[in-house]
Order: C-alpha cells, then sequence, then structure tokens
C-alpha cells in the first residue's frame, strides 16, 4: 500500500502539471516515484521536451541549471538548494578564459558537471555518454576539455585530436578503490565489470567495459552475462536491479555521492507544494549558454 506522502506526491504531480526526473544515482524512494529515471543526456532531453509547466529535478545543481538553460518557460525545481556537485565548482570562468587563452586554436568541449556561467564560455558541452563523439564533433583538431580529467583522459585515449585536459574530478569516483574492485572480482569471477570513466585510468584496465550509466544499461541489456560489477556511484545497482531482476548486480567498491542523496520524499512533497526552491538560471548567461547545451542534446548518446 502506498504511504501518505507518496500519495500526497502523486495527486499534487497531477494538480502542479509537473514531472519529476530523478538521476540514476538517487535514493530508492526518488526513483521509485519519479516520472523518468535517467542519465544527464536523457533528462537533458526529457527536459527540453516536456509538456509539463514544472520539472522538479532530484538530482544535484547542475542538471537543475541545464533543464532551466533547454527549458526556460518552465519552473525547475531542485528540492534541496544544497545538492552541488564539487567537480561542477573545481572549474570557475576567469581560469578557464587563461587556458583558453593559452590554446587559442582549441574549442572548448565541457563536460555537463560545470556551473552554468563556465557553460556560457564554451562551444559545446557533453555527458559521459557522448563525451567522445561531441569531442569528434566540433570543428577543431586541438580540444580544451573541462572539468573532468579522467574523463578528458579517456577521450584523449580515442580520439585522433589533440586534448587539453583540466586537472579536475570526481572526488566520488576518482576516490575508487582498487583494492576492494579486485577482491569483488575474486568474490564473483564469472561476473563483468563496468566503471564508470569518471574513476581513475587504473580501474579501466581491470574493467570489461567503461561507460556512462546510460550505457551500462544498453550493455547489460544486449549482454548474456548474468552478473556484474558495477563502479560507479551505488544508485545505479538499485537501477539496473529494478530494470533487470533476473540479473545480479554488486558494487565493486563504495563508490557514493552525498549530494545526490541530499533528495528525500518529504523536500518532493515540500517542492511540490511550494513550488520551490527554484534554479534559475541569469538570462543573458541562459543565452549564451544555450547554444552549448544544445549541441550535447544533439549528439548521440
Ligand atoms: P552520467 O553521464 O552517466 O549521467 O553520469 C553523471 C555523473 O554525474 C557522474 O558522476
Amino acid at each position: 500500500m502506498k504511504n501518505g506522502t507518496t500519495a500526497a506526491v502523486e495527486r499534487l504531480r497531477r494538480d502542479r502539471n509537473a514531472v519529476i526526473l530523478a538521476h540514476s544515482y538517487q535514493p530508492p524512494e526518488i526513483q521509485d516515484i519519479a516520472d523518468h529515471v535517467g542519465d544527464s543526456l536523457e533528462l537533458s532531453r526529457i527536459a527540453a521536451a516536456t509538456d509539463a509547466s514544472v520539472i522538479i529535478l532530484c538530482g544535484v545543481r547542475f542538471m537543475a541549471e541545464t533543464a532551466h538553460i533547454l527549458a526556460p518557460g518552465k519552473t525547475v525545481i531542485l528540492p534541496e538548494p544544497d545538492a552541488g556537485c564539487p567537480l561542477a565548482d573545481c572549474i570557475e570562468v576567469p581560469a578557464l578564459k587563461t587556458m583558453q587563452e593559452m590554446y587559442p586554436e582549441a574549442l572548448t568541449v565541457l563536460y555537463v558537471n560545470s556551473p552554468a556561467s563556465v557553460k556560457a564560455e564554451s562551444y559545446a558541452c557533453c555527458t559521459s555518454a557522448n563525451a567522445l563523439r561531441v569531442v569528434e564533433a566540433v570543428p577543431s583538431r586541438e580540444v580544451i576539455f573541462a572539468p573532468d580529467r579522467n574523463l578528458g583522459t579517456f577521450v584523449s585515449r580515442h580520439t585522433g585530436k589533440r586534448v587539453h585536459i583540466w586537472n579536475g574530478a570526481c572526488r566520488s569516483h576518482a576516490a575508487a578503490d582498487l583494492r576492494e574492485m579486485r577482491a569483488r572480482m575474486e568474490e564473483w569471477p564469472d561476473a563483468q565489470l563496468l566503471v564508470h570513466p569518471e574513476t581513475p585510468p587504473e580501474a579501466w584496465e581491470l574493467a570489461d567495459e567503461v561507460l556512462g550509466t546510460g550505457g551500462m544499461i544498453r550493455h547489460v541489456a544486449s549482454s548474456s552475462c548474468a552478473r556484474f560489477l558495477i563502479g560507479t556511484e551505488e544508485g545505479m545497482v538499485y537501477r539496473l536491479r529494478t530494470l533487470f531482476p533476473d540479473r545480479e548486480f554488486m558494487a565493486a567498491g563504495l563508490i557514493y555521492c552525498e549530494n545526490m542523496k541530499k533528495i528525500t520524499l518529504q523536500k518532493v512533497l515540500r517542492s511540490l507544494e511550494t513550488l520551490g526552491p527554484r534554479v534559475e538560471v541569469d538570462p543573458e548567461v541562459r543565452r549564451r549558454a544555450y547554444e552549448s547545451v544544445a549541441r550535447m542534446t544533439e549528439v548521440s548518446g
């Protein structure tokens, strides 16, 4: 039976003409009530296309900002205003401009995990699902890739372009414990290991596949393997277990994003009641960031 909070969320979501979007790193209770659960690219595309008047973005701030850049006429709400992203916070406009002056021939490809103000200074954004394709698609031989150094390294190993990599990282993924990964591999020797490209290159050496979260889902769907070890934020293990109840999944060591876990069902309900806290990107920043973000949504994942 549904509890009172869930029933109230469902009622208010209809009354407000709201859509609830949740990233695959969200807690189970949020994934369970969301209209759509997806990766950064899928959530951006849904935000851009939705008919709903209100977007409740269950994720972190840069995701809500991206939704507002793509859908400025909508009310975009981040149920916990403090849900930030330390990776996004590791880049600011003046430092990027200095790097752009050092490499005047390079176009800037910016991982979507970044502030809106920095997106406004970039040529194209990307997510982990399409980073390589975006870099290949930009009309320059030289690229600045920011702010995640591991994803940048992954891209640079697979492209013939010259890539200048910003030295930032997701602290949860970058701290992936290789000893723990090896221990899980010994426990489940028949399992495939899937790791996110934000993990360090040493983890990729151990893995069967290096994939974003959407890529992990597509890989499992097309694989005949029965067991998988998952090297990304632990919410993804719940997501995969929900989608594929006939397979087995185990975290390949603890990768935990405390910001993603700041969203609760109570906060979602409060957001629907109050239509806040809203995320609004400054109109001039939005205007300058729009093209870069739109280029990201046009490239397949
Ligand atoms: P995805 O591109 O798989 O959604 O990854 C998002 C992310 O923020 C990883 O930390």
